[in-house]
């Protein structure tokens, strides 16, 4: 398949790198191939050893591209969790003329002054995601145009990311033979494959639980109105095991990664390897509490960074993706601490993804894919951001830039 007709997202996460090459049909995003390797000199998102990365990078694309059978020159790339942040801006324009009608030019214009925020030197602008309006003291409008009043206000959801790390990322692929065609944010591209337009109408918030990172969404009446990151992630209910049971790291991963098995509701210990590779038994009990208390803490925080934006009576439902949702109970966890039901995102892209790979730590590189697509189509068609349009319309027309 020629190379300008696949689409390549490629996501750097902290403890692993994934590739996946589709291209668009009419039914949506078929996948042709994917490639996965531990990841090298990322520390918590961030990329910390750039030759590390690129190796693993290059490895990963040249094994995805043999599978594919087609060249990969562009990637659609993922800016970590752990220097996106969003914020809701407004913007407010008069409606002069006489019959005091809103036209798609008014939409654009009143956009464009909601968007346009002042910067520091050090941030730069990776979205800007069209909220809702208001028409005079009319509320919570969705496509103003045609409508009558005399002011229009427009809500934007601006996201932000570090422009050193943004600038990294575009190198580190660049030494890996090749170029970021678009960067979309980590958390929102794992929001884009794992969250259903039901669950987005209702409100939702989109965790992905990765190794060294904590990624949040939230979504009100389809509208995006909260992106957050934490720095910490599975690696440290790793971290807590070890510590808490005083095995090495990896023995303490192991375990965690099979607790089904070890530490289901069966034994109430478990077989481990010390430091020196001595034999001992822990005590299950003591591990189920030392990863309640990380996974609850890193979702109370989550709480109450939406409970400052005054959002956290918004979610309906909480979805979690990202491999660490795999953890024993985290769904319960989520379910308890912000009292509403939590569903794992086993099988990624609801809007259809086919031959997509199984497991939630594929939704960012599929989210990335689904975008890559939409974006495409965008660009094809010579849309100015003024109306949803592409092979799947309804997805792009809720995270589209304008
Ligand atoms: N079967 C499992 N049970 C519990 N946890 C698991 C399982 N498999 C993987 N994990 C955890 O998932 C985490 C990795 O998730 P993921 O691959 O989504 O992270 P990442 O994308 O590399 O990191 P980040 O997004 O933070 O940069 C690790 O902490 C790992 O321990
Ligand atoms: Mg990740």
């Amino acid at each position: 398949m020629p190379t300008d007709q696949t689409i390549t997202g490629l996501d750097i996460g902290t403890a692993t790198t994934r590739c996946l090459v589709g291209c668009a049909t009419d039914a949506g995003l078929e996948v042709l191939a994917s490639a996965v390797r531990p990841s090298a000199g990322v520390f918590r998102g961030e990329i910390v050893d750039f030759d590390a990365c690129a190796g693993v990078l290059r490895a990963c694309l040249e094994e995805a591209a043999a599978a594919a059978e087609a060249p990969i020159a562009e990637v659609f790339g993922a800016v970590p969790n752990a220097q996106c942040r969003g914020l809701n801006s407004r913007g407010c324009i008069p409606i002069t003329r006489p019959e005091r009608e809103v036209t798609p030019q008014d939409v654009v214009k009143v956009m464009r002054a909601a968007g346009n925020i002042a910067l520091p030197n050090d941030r730069v602008a990776l979205h800007k995601i069209r909220g809702t309006f208001a028409v005079d003291d009319h509320h919570g409008v969705v496509q103003p145009a045609g409508m009558g009043g005399s002011r229009l206000e427009a809500e934007v959801h601006v996201v932000t990311g570090a422009s050193t790390s943004v600038e990294n990322l575009r190198r580190c692929v660049e030494r890996a033979g090749c170029q970021v065609e678009h960067l979309v944010a980590q958390a929102l591209a794992a929001a884009l494959a794992s969250l259903t337009e039901a669950e987005r109408q209702a409100g939702v918030l989109g965790v992905n639980l990765g190794a060294g990172t904590t990624g949040c969404v939230l979504y009100a009446k389809d509208t995006l109105r909260f992106t957050r990151c934490l720095p910490v992630g599975g690696d440290h209910v790793t971290s807590d095991l070890a510590a808490g049971w005083g095995i090495p790291f990896e023995e303490a991963e192991r375990i965690k990664r099979e607790w089904d098995e070890v530490g289901g509701d069966g034994p109430d210990s478990v077989e481990a390897q010390g430091a020196s590779g001595e034999s001992l038994r822990l005590s299950i009990h003591r591990g189920r509490a030392v990863m309640r208390a990380r996974v609850e803490e890193t979702f109370e925080i989550v709480r109450r960074e939406l409970a400052r934006e005054g959002l956290e009576q918004v979610p309906a439902s909480v979805v979690l993706s990202g491999q660490g949702a795999l953890l024993h109970r985290v769904a319960a966890r989520a379910a308890e601490v912000f009292g509403v039901p939590c569903r794992t995102a086993t099988r990624c892209a609801p809007t259809g993804a086919k031959g997509a790979p199984a497991g939630p730590g594929w939704a960012t590189a599929i989210g990335l894919a689904l975008y890559g697509c939409e974006r495409r189509a965008q660009v094809a068609s010579g849309e100015d951001g003024g109306g949803p349009g592409g092979l799947a319309g309804r997805l792009w027309a809720w995270l589209k830039d304008f």
